[in-house]
């Protein structure tokens, strides 16, 4: 892919198709970040992008991302709407209902922020494999991630997609030559943690997750800088299941919940392979897992499958 024509052909057609103003989300990755930046080469301040703190990112994400588009020169705005996402989401176990609720919540707020603001048009990071696997050209529906599948038909917004054709190895070539630091970030799924706790959303497994999340990414990158792996994966989380187990803690019976790590290395997300990580390296995860997250977390297991037969996500 010729990087440097593809990202004037996208301002090019972002400046003759977008008549008025138009949104994006963002969501703090690479395919959004690239599409705002695109878009606001071509029509500047007529672009809104808009942060929504679901409540299901992860740990320090919505400051990270805060301080970074700071940085950029976007007309930016961060709704903190974490509250009533939770609201909605607690007590809902199955996956494409978590996906089909965030999605229409996350429209709702769009639509109340497109409207202050005057949009015609709806700008969105979405990437080939977000709409083949949503069902665009798989004859089985796999998932629907969310910022297709939740997009309802009325939607008055017009949409513009300027990476829709583009895998995520191209996404990031296109990052690279931007200049934008979230280039070499792991990709995170628009519905966040929500698909990453197993079973019933409450808010306390939310943010054992966020913990848990947080002692996988932090450990993995640690062992990176100190050279114990030679790359990151390409994605590394952890998983939390409905699923207890009995531990001992001091000399007390504990009876915990059950996290999974996974990593996986892939091109594109549409294959994977599990990371292999070294034991060492696992253990450490393991004994701050079970250290920091006390009798709450009282078994850690690595996942060892690969996609396919297994999808990246647990959901
Ligand atoms: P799977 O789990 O299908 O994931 O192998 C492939 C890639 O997509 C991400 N993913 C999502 N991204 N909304 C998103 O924006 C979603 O609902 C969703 N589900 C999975 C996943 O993290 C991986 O990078």
């Amino acid at each position: 892919m010729d990087v440097e024509r593809f990202v004037a052909e996208q301002v090019a057609k972002a400046g003759n198709d977008i008549k008025g103003r138009a949104i994006i989300a963002l969501s703090g990755g690479v395919d959004s970040t690239v599409s705002a930046i695109l878009v606001n080469r071509a029509i500047g301040e007529r672009l809104l992008a808009v942060y929504v703190d679901t409540g299901f990112m992860r740990k320090g994400e919505t400051e990270k991302i805060s301080s970074m588009f700071s940085r950029l020169d976007l007309n930016c705005r961060i709704v903190d709407a974490s509250e009533s996402f939770l609201r909605e989401l607690v007590g809902v176990s199955d996956p494409e209902t978590k996906r089909t609720v965030i999605g229409r919540k996350f429209i709702k707020v769009f639509e109340e922020q497109a409207e202050s603001f005057g949009a015609d048009f709806l700008v969105q990071g979405t990437i080939a494999p977000d709409w083949i696997e949503s069902g665009g050209a798989l004859r089985d529906r796999i998932k629907s991630h969310h910022n297709v599948g939740g997009l309802p038909e009325q939607m008055k917004l017009k949409l513009f997609e300027p990476v829709r054709d583009l895998y995520k190895d191209e996404v990031r070539a296109v990052a690279r030559h931007l200049g934008v630091e979230v280039a070499e970030r792991q990709p995170f799924p628009g519905p966040g943690l929500a698909i990453r706790v197993l079973g019933p959303i409450t808010r306390e497994r939310i943010e054992l997750e966020r913990e848990a999340c947080a002692i996988v990414e932090e450990q993995i990158e640690r062992a990176y800088t100190e050279g114990k792996l030679s790359a990151l994966p390409w994605q590394y989380f952890s998983v939390l299941l409905p699923v207890r187990s009995v531990g001992v803690q001091g000399d007390v019976r504990a009876y915990g919940d059950t996290v999974v790590v996974r990593a996986v290395k892939s091109v594109d997300a549409m294959t994977a392979r599990f990371s292999d990580i070294p034991h060492e390296i696992l253990e450490d995860i393991s004994t701050k897992m079970t250290n920091r997250l006390g009798s709450r977390i009282t078994r850690v297991v690595y996942d060892v499958t690969n996609k396919p037969p297994a999808t990246i996500e647990w959901e």
